[in-house]
């Protein structure tokens, strides 16, 4: 019971690694560890965070051990927990996979559509690199992966790695959750109790309770109806805050009226809205160039500042609060609490009238053996519809990736709701193989 646990935070050099560092920290009473190391395959991108979560470590919990490294062996040995958040070709490659498919009128996102494909075809190899470092040196640990686009990894590692211990998770969901407690005036998220089915970036909520069994989802309903996510008194701090976030929270007012009888992911938006989505993104100016002069800019400044000083006493490192459901699912898996989370898992009969080889994201309780999905039952014909499409996407890019397929490519990009027809899968699909030579394995 008195296990200490040792973690690498593979991404190092994250602008997420600070906030998630900070959250460890401040749960050390739930969830003891002694080893924090950071891993990522660039070294003076890394140094930057590392050098600065070092200081704050020491100062939070000098008995914890800190190691940054480059070198897989030095980073994935002796470990319980991988948490993983790479970001394969970084945010220069995030800018293409936004701006390519907007050249043509297209959806312009890093997880969904053409950017959400291009950036699956470079993300599969790095995740596995990692399941494979883990599973020579750690055999017995825990990845715990948010490494994007979540669907598609999930789907390649399902495929070609069905033994190991990943887990792959989102937090889109529990950002959504925690403007549902704001709108009911709950304490937190862990007062609702929920059914969820969908797959990653592409779900509804289909019941919400109170821990008294109340049904929430009246109340809930009438309010999206009206105002979508947004919130009278709107969050300041935190992931999703910027004015693109703020939209997006808003437009889930049009993409709830089509089923009123389940709230949707804000995803959604993207596959259908996408002529909305394209008028309203500057195609010189994405999220990514966003997040560069915004999150990235902001957290290498602060972890500079905190090493030029030594210290965080002027540079305080904010605790990433969402990512709290990460250290729930490290002590469900490692203190085996049979807790309930939303996780991405093979679906195996878990939402019965969908392909079970899919990779689902539904509510699964979580012990030290793994995650057990909960059985969502039948879904409606209108969201079998879009789900059998959309994983058919998903399937085909790993397809692609596996037999080095061109056509298998083009069907994955063509089959995409936000693509209008053939001939401009193909044209953004040849702008993309063009940009991600370094990257994806060579199609014939
Ligand atoms: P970032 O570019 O700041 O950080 C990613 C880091 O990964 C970089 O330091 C990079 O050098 C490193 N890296 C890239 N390829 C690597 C490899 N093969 N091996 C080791 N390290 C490698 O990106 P970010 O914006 O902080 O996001 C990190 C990841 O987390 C992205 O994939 C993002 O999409 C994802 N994310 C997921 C969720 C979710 O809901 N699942 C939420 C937030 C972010
Ligand atoms: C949400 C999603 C993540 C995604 C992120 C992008 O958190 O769940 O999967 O990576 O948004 O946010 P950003 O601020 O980088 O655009
Ligand atoms: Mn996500």
């Amino acid at each position: 019971m008195n296990k200490k646990f040792s973690i690498v935070i593979a991404g190092g050099g994250s602008t997420f690694t600070p906030g998630i560092v900070a959250m460890l920290l401040e749960n050390l009473d739930r969830f003891p560890i002694r080893q924090i190391k950071f891993y990522d395959n660039l070294e003076s991108r890394q140094k930057q965070i590392g050098d600065a979560c070092e200081i704050l470590i020491r100062e939070k919990a000098p008995e914890i051990k800190f190691v940054q490294t480059t070198d897989p062996e030095t980073a994935f040995t002796d470990v319980d927990f991988v948490m993983a958040h790479i970001r394969v070709g970084l945010y220069a490659m995030r800018e293409k996979d936004e701006k390519i498919p907007l050249k043509y009128g297209v959806v312009g996102q890093e997880t969904c559509g053409p950017g959400g494909i291009a950036y699956g075809m470079r993300s599969i190899g790095g995740v596995l690199e990692l399941v494979d470092y883990m599973e020579k040196y750690s055999p017995d640990a825990w990845m715990l992966n948010y490494s994007n686009p979540a669907a598609i990894v999930a789907e390649a590692t399902r495929r070609l790695k069905p033994n190991s211990k990943i887990i792959n998770i989102c937090d889109m969901p529990i950002s959504i959750m925690d403007r549902m407690a704001k709108i009911l005036e709950l304490e937190s998220t862990s007062e609702l109790e929920i059914s969820y089915f969908g797959l990653n970036h592409f779900g509804w909520w289909t019941e919400i309770h109170d821990k008294a069994g109340k049904d929430l989802m009246p109340q809930l309903k009438e309010y999206v109806a009206q105002h979508g996510y947004s919130l009278p008194s709107e969050i300041k701090e935190g992931q999703h805050v910027d004015a693109s976030w703020l939209e997006t929270f808003a437009k889930a007012k049009e993409t709830y009226e089509i089923d009123p009888e389940r709230l949707p992911n804000t995803y959604l938006q993207y596959y259908f809205f996408p002529e909305d989505m394209v008028a309203h993104t500057d195609p010189q100016h994405t999220r990514a160039n966003q997040v560069m002069e915004g999150r990235e800019k902001h957290v290498f400044g602060m972890c500079n500042a905190i090493t030029a000083a030594g210290s965080t006493d002027n540079n305080p490192v904010e605790i990433d609060e969402h990512a709290s459901y990460i250290v729930d699912l490290a002590r469900a898996l490692g203190m085996n609490t049979g807790e309930r989370f939303l996780l991405i898992v093979p679906n195996d009969g878990a939402v019965s009238n969908f392909d079970e080889t899919a990779m689902v994201e539904v509510p699964c309780v979580v012990g030290k053996n793994g995650p057990q999905a909960i059985t969502q039952g039948k879904i409606p014909q209108f969201q079998k519809g879009l789900m059998e499409q959309q994983v058919s996407v998903e399937k085909l890019v790993v397809d692609a990736w596996i037999e080095g397929s061109y056509q298998k490519l083009w069907q994955a990009l063509s089959l995409s709701r936000t693509v209008p027809n053939l001939r401009v899968a193909k044209e953004i699909l040849d702008d993309l193989i063009e940009a991600n030579q370094e990257f994806w394995p060579a199609l014939k």
